[in-house]
């Protein structure tokens, strides 16, 4: 087997993983988003969207989101999520799959109010993904909602919280000269995490 290191990796995937994501946020423009897959079992395909990734707790991946949104239709019958990070200048890539539970309700509120009234206000008021008839009939929502809390904080919705990401297998993949590219695929067996290098 490689020296991992050689790689900037080592034999525990989450600690590599910070570590290639701390060196890409020191380069990338972009905000720290990934990819989250989700099946649907309804329409039988699945589901790609961009959340934002709000860091690691306990070993676990965090993310917020609405609890009636398709996304979390989804999850609910199947905690099977796939997640992809792609860092341009950095020419890497990981993806891991994982299983996901929601986070306690304390650990919710506590980040729902650490974030910008504004958004609070957003989470508040949207019906995440259903129709609506046009951005007056949003901004008319938006200014009701905020009128509704003046002089107060804004309570956590019910259905807006985060989801945790037990994760089970990373894939890490290094841009090569001559697209040979470097691939590693950790997979957590039997208490243990295995690695092996996969052709490009
Ligand atoms: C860069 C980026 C970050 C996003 N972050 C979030 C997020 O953290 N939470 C969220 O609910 N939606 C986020 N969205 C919107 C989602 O991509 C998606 O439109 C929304 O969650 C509805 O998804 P669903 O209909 O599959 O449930 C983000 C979109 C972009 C482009």
């Amino acid at each position: 087997m490689d020296n991992l290191q050689d790689y900037s990796l080592l034999p525990d995937p989450l600690s590599s993983f910070l570590y290639w994501f701390n060196e890409a946020e020191k380069v990338e423009q972009n905000a720290p988003a990934m990819a989250v897959s989700t099946y649907d079992p309804k329409k039988n395909r699945p589901n790609t969207r961009y959340l934002l990734y709000k860091g690691i707790s306990q070993n676990q991946l965090v993310f917020y989101t609405n609890y009636l949104s398709p996304k979390a239709r989804e999850l609910k019958a199947n905690q099977e999520v796939a997640l992809a990070f792609y860092w341009h200048e950095s020419k890497k890539q990981v993806r891991i799959h994982g299983r996901v539970a929601k986070m306690s309700l304390e650990d919710s509120t506590t980040y729902f109010h650490s974030r910008d009234r504004q958004s609070q206000i957003a989470s508040y008021l949207s019906a995440q993904s259903t129709v609506i008839e046009d951005k007056a009939a949003l901004l008319a929502k938006y200014n009701d909602t905020t009128k509704l809390f003046v002089g107060e904080s804004i309570p956590l919705p019910e259905n807006w919280g985060g989801y945790l990401v037990t994760p089970y297998e990373f894939e890490f993949f290094l841009y090569g000269e001559n697209r040979l590219n470097d691939r590693f695929l950790y997979e957590f067996k039997k208490q243990n995490w295995e690695v092996s290098r996969l052709q490009p």
